[in-house]
């Protein structure tokens, strides 16, 4: 599988982790920086990992400190679907229910055995569909503003 990844600098020691899992399983990763621990803005790394997911419509991970900062970035861009999650009941429901297209980690928060289990179970679990299908149409429309209150 095809992955973009990101990370600001709070992230970088976490996000280096996950890619040599991710390698390690065959995963073929693309690595959108930061490259070192000196500070960056994470809106900066949001904005390329969500443009490659977006045009190459694969999976996105972004971490910085909290996942927070990057996650809601992340959230600005049409068509990204964002999940925080620091454990695996909400990476698989990300996934079943929601069709997220990006995870989001905070890395002050979760270890990294952890984070590296998140990050397998959010890549192999598939969106349910059905009902969640409807909800996750009206999240687009919410995006291009056809979905009005009633
Ligand atoms: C950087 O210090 C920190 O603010 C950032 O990594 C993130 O946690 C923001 O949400």
């Amino acid at each position: 599988m095809k992955i973009a990844i990101g990370c600001d600098h709070a992230g970088y020691d976490l996000k280096q982790e996950i890619i040599a899992h991710l390698q390690k399983d065959e995963h073929s990763v693309i690595d959108c920086g930061t490259y070192s621990r000196d500070s960056c803005d994470y809106p900066d790394i949001a904005a390329q990992v969500c443009s490659l997911v977006l045009k190459e419509n694969i999976p996105g991970i972004l971490i910085c400190g909290t996942g927070i900062g990057i996650s809601i970035a992340a959230n600005k861009l049409k068509g990204i679907r964002a999940a925080l999650c620091n454990d695996l009941y909400t990476a698989r429901l990300a996934r079943e229910h929601n069709d997220a297209n990006v995870l989001a980690l905070g890395s002050r928060v979760i270890g990294p055995g952890l984070a590296v289990e998140v990050v397998k179970t959010f890549l192999s679990t598939p969106f349910a569909a059905g009902r969640h299908q409807r909800r996750v149409e009206k999240i687009c429309q919410l995006e291009n503003g056809s979905l009005r209150e009633e």
